[in-house]
Order: C-alpha cells, then sequence, then structure tokens
C-alpha cells in the first residue's frame, strides 16, 4: 500500500512571481458561473451562527454569493429568500438544503419565490444521497444552479459533477469547528483535496474541449474551497485552484451574525460559533464555541479582499483566472511557518 503525503495551507508558501500587474486597483476578483456573476469570491459560511437574514443582506450588497443556512423552519428559509430576492433579484441568494424526503418536498417553496441557487451541502457529500437529491432539483426544475457537496477527492467532485452539480463544494474535515477527522478518522487536507479536484476539473475541461457544441455550452466544472481559511492567505492559497471559497470561523462574531452577544464580567464580548452538525441528533462531529466579537462584516470582507489582491499582484495575475494559471508552491518547514509570523518580538 503506498500512503500519500496530504498537505494544508501552513505547510506551503506560494512563490512570488513576476508581474506586470500595474497597480492594485486594476485586479479584478470577481467570479462568472454562467449568467452568474459575482463581485468577489468568499462565501459566508451557510452555518446557523453565520448567514441568516442580516448577513444575507449584507454579502447581497457587497455582490457576493449568501448561501442561507438551513437550520431554521421552512417558512422562514422562504421569507428571508424572498426578502433577499425582492432586494437584489435572484443571483446572488442560494438556499442550503438537506437530503430527506422533505427537502425534496420543499423545494417547490423556494422556486415559487424564485430562488435558482441551491446548496446540497452534507457532510459526506461522496454519497448516493446527494447524487439522488441533483437529479431531484434537476427534475423540479432543470434552471436550477445546483452547488453540491463536500467531498474531498476528485472522483467524488466527478460523481457530483456527472450527476449534474454546477459547482462542487470540497472539503471534509478542515473547518475550525470540525471534529470529523478526530472523531472518524476520515478526511483530506484542504491544500491537497484542492489539488486533487483541480487535477479531475483539468481531464473533464479537455474531455469537453473535444465536443463539437459551441463555446458557450461547454461546461467549466467550478469547485469552492470550504473550511480551514484564518487568514487572507489561506484564501489566495485556495483560490489557486478552487473559485470560491467559503468561510465561517473568519466571519464568525461580527455583527451581522445571528446571535444575541455575550458579555464577560471583564467586559469582554463574545458570540457564539457552533458546529452544523451539533444540530443534529446523530453523531457529532463538531464542537460549539464562543469567539471574540469582532465589528462589521463589510470592513472584514474589505481587509480579507485586499489580501486577496496584493496576493494576486505577487502572482502577476490581474484576475482569479490567471491566479489559477500555474502557480509555483514551495513547501515550508515548521521553522518556516514561524518566521512567516511575526516573531522575536511582542505583537502591541
Ligand atoms: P471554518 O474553518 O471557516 O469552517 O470555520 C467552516 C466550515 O466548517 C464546516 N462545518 C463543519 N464540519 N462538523 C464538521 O465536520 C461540523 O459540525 C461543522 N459545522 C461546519 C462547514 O463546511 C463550514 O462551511
Amino acid at each position: 500500500m503506498i500512503i500519500r503525503e496530504g498537505l494544508t495551507f501552513d505547510d506551503v508558501l506560494l512563490v512570488p512571481a513576476y508581474s506586470e500587474v500595474p497597480s492594485r486597483s486594476k485586479v479584478d476578483l470577481s467570479v462568472k458561473w454562467g449568467n452568474l456573476k459575482f463581485k468577489h469570491p468568499i462565501i459566508p459560511a451557510n452555518m446557523k451562527t453565520i448567514t441568516g437574514h442580516d448577513m444575507a443582506f449584507e454579502v447581497c450588497k457587497s455582490g457576493g454569493l449568501a448561501i442561507l443556512h438551513r437550520f431554521m423552519p421552512i417558512e422562514e428559509q422562504v421569507a428571508i429568500a424572498d426578502d433577499m430576492l425582492d432586494n437584489f433579484g435572484d443571483g446572488h441568494l442560494g438556499v442550503s438544503v438537506g437530503v430527506k424526503d422533505q427537502d425534496a418536498n420543499n423545494l417547490h417553496k423556494f422556486l415559487e419565490v424564485g430562488v435558482k441557487i441551491f446548496c446540497i451541502d452534507i457532510a459526506h457529500g461522496d454519497s448516493s444521497h446527494c447524487v439522488n437529491m441533483i437529479k431531484d432539483i434537476r427534475n423540479v426544475n432543470d434552471r436550477a444552479f445546483i452547488i453540491a457537496g463536500n467531498v474531498a477527492t476528485g472522483s467524488g467532485a466527478r460523481r457530483l459533477w456527472e450527476a449534474g452539480a454546477d459547482v462542487v463544494k470540497v472539503g471534509v474535515g478542515p473547518g475550525s469547528l470540525c471534529t470529523t477527522r478526530v472523531e472518524t478518522g476520515n478526511g483530506v487536507p484542504q491544500l491537497t483535496a484542492l489539488i486533487d479536484v483541480a487535477k479531475t476539473q483539468k481531464e473533464l475541461m479537455e474531455l469537453e474541449r473535444t465536443k463539437t457544441y459551441p463555446n458557450e455550452k461547454r461546461r467549466q466544472f467550478p469547485f469552492i474551497s470550504d473550511g480551514g481559511i484564518k487568514r487572507a492567505g489561506d484564501i489566495v492559497k485556495a483560490l489557486c485552484f478552487a473559485d470560491m471559497v467559503m468561510v465561517g470561523n473568519v466571519f464568525a462574531g461580527c455583527e451581522e451574525t445571528p446571535g444575541e452577544i455575550i458579555k464577560q464580567p471583564d467586559g469582554r464580548t463574545f458570540k457564539a460559533y457552533v458546529g452544523s452538525s451539533t444540530h443534529k441528533t446523530n453523531h457529532v462531529e463538531g464542537v460549539a464555541a464562543l469567539v471574540p466579537t469582532k465589528g462589521k462584516f463589510e470592513d472584514i470582507l474589505t481587509k480579507l479582499l485586499e489580501g486577496v489582491v496584493s496576493g494576486c499582484s505577487y502572482q502577476g495575475a490581474i484576475n482569479l483566472t490567471e491566479l489559477r494559471d500555474n502557480p509555483e508552491f514551495i513547501r515550508i518547514t515548521n521553522a518556516g511557518l514561524i518566521e512567516s509570523h511575526p516573531h522575536d518580538v511582542i505583537v502591541r
């Protein structure tokens, strides 16, 4: 048996490349998926303590993709979706669905208010449940835009794309709250998962090029990197493979997330950040946590996007397509990681 090595964001750095980017303001972070256009590639996680009404509003306002969480009554989800679509149209708001019979029965309620982006989001997306749900959504509405996951392998991604998913979501166990890897022994370090999926994507795109239909019909096989983002640098590394990133922790505790602010006796304030699997009664693969409050979503997003823009300019990439064009990574040691962070100083 050959055991491969798995790498994640902190194991590598991007090697800076020759750049002709005239100024950082010229870097374009928009993402185009068919008819859908987004101004930036950062999706707040569709988790109960991240994306409710207020967060969805802010994300839509920023021109990004908002995906509502599904841990609220269906009527509430439909009402929020309706409100967002009235404000921003149907191109920025997606809803999350599970794979139970009830989820399939609920689809028409979303379709009635005009939702067209569906995110099937289960812990083990490389499964017949997920494949069947993709087909169910396609059967109910063949123009629905389907995001499906989560998977951690190229073969898993291929199965979902071939079943009809427009976008695949990648990440098994990298999330800051996840205990999947320690509780089940399963998972793939996120960078390796992204590299594997990108390899399969390339194979599928080669195959697509051999087909004789018009260019605009050619599939792109996009994917989202979900979980494990700590700082903007991780986003840049993820976007060397994925089209978008899904981010929970970094946005947890901002003003627009659902949930009460918890004040400690020493005056510090916190908000809950809770793993999605803890809302279920079966095996729990996540933890409930507190995170410090951290201001407005818009400010956090702006800072992250500034980091991504700078990352692109170090790579000589004027847009995210160029960023994915043959980036060079270098594997670092623990000493390298220590050198990468502020060191030998007391940060004030
Ligand atoms: P970050 O690292 O941004 O990750 O906080 C957010 C992602 O974590 C996933 N997630 C979970 N994974 N058990 C898991 O194994 C859980 O309870 C859980 N809750 C969330 C999810 O993919 C999210 O986007």
